[in-house]
């Protein structure tokens, strides 16, 4: 996969038209923190061969075999409030899924808040970063990594993790997956405006399997037990506890509660 051929295989107007690639670097999200940092402009794809410490959300690392996979990370910088920012990772977690989708006739699974998942085991994941500049967001760093074709994950994984091959019995170009990715991702940006987040929320829940599902989220301020009652507009998780109250989640591990009841 060389850049030549990257950028003959978009579709896109701004999203991976600069493109940064590496054979091997530490992690494509840190040397887009700094490409931003340096003043890069909206749509700058950092893409690596392979990652020595790729990471993954809360403080995880994510591990992907040299050659097989995709790990990138697209550099957006949108002009509005920080507050507004949360529901970022949610429309790249979509826009993942549908091209996913496109690609391998196969409809994955959206888990909150941006894993996406094949079989029940995860096949991409995605980790959001904010690059602050005193109070203001500059921008947005999207990193996504999809297990294309590699087959074989460490022990520890193996139980979790898949890839579009394992789903799917074929191969597939890299090229082809990330292409479309963008494409999707760049049509799909425009629901950060506001109004148009019912829009968003209503294909996004579309392509999830957990709302009125039995969950328990856990997060460093505590865990919670309840329904999925929805999506709110910032991307946060709403969740129903047996004593009627909803409590919305911004950030957390969700996991379901197994025989759970589906109301
Ligand atoms: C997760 O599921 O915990 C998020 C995983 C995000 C992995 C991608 S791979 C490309 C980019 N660079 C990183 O270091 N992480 C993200």
């Amino acid at each position: 996969m060389t850049e030549q051929e990257i950028l003959s295989s978009l579709r896109t107007k701004k999203f991976g038209r600069t493109i940064h690639w590496y054979d091997t670097i530490d992690s494509t999200n840190n040397r887009a923190r700094q490409l931003a940092i340096d003043g890069a402009e909206e749509g700058t794809l950092v893409i690596a061969n392979y990652q020595t410490s790729g990471k993954g959300r809360m403080g995880r690392r994510w591990e992907a075999e040299p050659g097989t996979n995709l790990t990138f990370t697209l550099i957006l910088t949108p002009q509005i409030p920080a507050a507004d920012t949360g529901i970022i990772p949610l429309i790249a977690g979509l826009a993942v899924a549908q091209a996913i989708e496109s690609v391998t006739r196969k409809r994955p699974v959206c888990k909150w808040p941006n894993d996406i998942l094949m079989d029940g085991k995860k096949v991409c994941g995605i980790l959001a970063e904010s690059v602050i500049d005193g109070t203001a967001v500059r921008a947005i760093v999207v990193g996504i990594g999809v297990n294309v074709n590699q087959t074989n994950f460490p022990p520890d994984l193996g139980e979790t993790a898949t890839s579009l091959l394992l789903a799917t019995g074929e191969r597939y170009a890299r090229t082809q997956v990330l292409a479309a990715i963008l494409g999707q991702f760049e049509s799909l940006i425009s629901y950060l405006e506001r109004r148009k987040r019912d829009e968003f929320l209503k294909q996004y829940e579309a392509y999830t399997t957990m709302i009125g599902t039995a969950v328990t989220l856990t997060h460093s301020a505590g865990t919670a037990n309840g329904i999925v009652a929805g999506i709110d507009s910032e991307g946060g998780i709403m969740i129903r506890g047996a004593d009627g109250k909803t409590s919305t989640w911004y950030a957390g591990d969700v996991s379901l509660i197994s025989g759970g009841l589906r109301r």
